[in-house]
């Protein structure tokens, strides 16, 4: 694959942080009724891996909410696309996001769910850029802090492309100056 930029977590390192965050949710939600619900379609690759590491019998869903498209920043505009298959009353829900950049997606997201009446509701995230928030969100697993840079890689794309990368890289602006 063509050079896209730095590296700025590597797998070892994202593995390690996984298997830590895993641990502390099984710990959470021993008695619980878990779902976790993975924000498509960036969450896919971190969920896939987080959920290995959570030993409870938790179940899985997803939603699909519009963002960014081709561009580098937020609309603010955020519509379900896809909606959960099942219902949510009384469970206890864990929504896996890839990325909190100014919070509008999960502020809206968290508001949504809420009016659905779970038990508990949660968010983890894979990154975090504290520096953009435009809304609060309380945010209860944080895989990393990151920089105010445009990433890719490990779920996260530009324009749909580098989801596969297997680990976070910081964006060439060379690349979406093209
Ligand atoms: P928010 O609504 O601004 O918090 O943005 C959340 C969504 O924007 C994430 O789920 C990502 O799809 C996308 N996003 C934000 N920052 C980045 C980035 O650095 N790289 C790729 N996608 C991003
Ligand atoms: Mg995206």
């Amino acid at each position: 694959m063509e050079k896209i930029g730095q590296v700025l977590i590597d797998e070892p390192t994202l593995k390690k942080r996984i298997s830590e965050l895993g641990a502390q949710i099984t710990e959470d939600y021993r008695d619980k009724d878990l779902i976790v619900v993975g924000i498509l379609k960036g969450a896919v690759i971190f969920l896939s891996d987080l959920v290995k590491e959570i030993d409870l019998p938790l179940s899985m869903d997803f939603m699909a909410v519009s963002s960014y498209g081709l561009s580098t920043h937020s609309s603010g505009v955020v519509r379900i696309l896809k909606d959960l298959d099942q219902e949510i009353e009384g469970k206890d829900v864990l929504i896996v996001e890839d990325i909190v950049d100014t919070g509008l997606t999960l502020h809206y997201l968290v508001e949504n769910l809420k009016s659905r009446k779970p038990n508990s509701l949660k968010i983890c995230c894979c990154l975090d850029k504290p520096s953009r928030r435009e809304v609060p969100v309380n945010v209860d697993y944080v895989g990393f802090d990151i920089p105010d840079e445009f990433v890719v890689g490990y779920g996260l794309d530009y324009g749909e492309k580098y989801r596969n990368i297997p680990h976070i890289c910081v964006l060439d602006p060379a690349i979406y100056k093209k």
